[in-house]
């Protein structure tokens, strides 16, 4: 798969595309170390977080990924590689036992952030699950996380549960 996009909005230079192509072995090291070096963003402050026990999480994380179905997608800038996302495609919800797909993870380069990249991700993830006949996705997302957030919202996503917590 390759969808192209011309991306004419405030921040993107005008004829600059987008592109989003299934993710091989190639790619492994760039998600490795983008998603090392996003990941302290999608951790609340709350459970004063440990920098080597999520990057401790994070790899179990992938490596949970790799054992399972899932669909990698990676997004291209220009030629160059600018974010990707990790679809599970076999993870039915745990309450309804309803079939969907869940996002585990995904990243967009710092520097390129706020430029439809992530958006274009998402899309893309949805069109893959739809052509799998999945008929939800699903993920989930820190509260502190407000660009993840809004993404998310600015593309239909809304709150189905909530993780409660509190410091003892
Ligand atoms: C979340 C993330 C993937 C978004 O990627 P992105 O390429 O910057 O997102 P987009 O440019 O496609 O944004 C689409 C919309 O999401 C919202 N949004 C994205 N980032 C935002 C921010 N920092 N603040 C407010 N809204 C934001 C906006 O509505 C935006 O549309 P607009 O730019 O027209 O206003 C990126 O911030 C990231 O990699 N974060 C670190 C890793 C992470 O948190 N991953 C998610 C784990 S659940």
């Amino acid at each position: 798969m390759r969808r192209g996009r011309t991306d004419s909005r405030p921040g993107v230079a005008p004829g600059v595309s987008v592109t989003v192509r299934h993710g091989d072995a190639a790619d492994r090291r760039f998600i490795e170390e983008l998603a090392e070096r996003t990941v302290m963003a999608s951790v609340a402050s709350f459970r004063h977080p440990q920098e080597m026990m999520v990057h401790f999480a994070l790899t179990r994380l992938l490596e949970t990924v790799e054992t399972q179905s899932h669909v990698t997608l990676v997004a291209e800038r220009e030629g160059r590689r600018a974010g990707f996302l990790l679809l599970l495609d076999d993870l039915p919800d745990e309450v309804t036992s309803t079939p969907q797909a869940f996002v585990a993870y995904m990243a967009v380069e710092p520097e390129l952030q706020r430029q439809g990249i992530g958006k274009a991700l998402l899309e893309a993830a949805e069109r893959e699950a739809k052509r799998r006949g999945l008929p939800y996705m699903s993920l989930m997302v820190t509260e502190e996380n407000t660009a993840a957030r809004s993404l998310y919202a600015s593309a239909g996503y809304f709150t189905e549960r909530q993780l409660l917590c509190k410091e003892l």
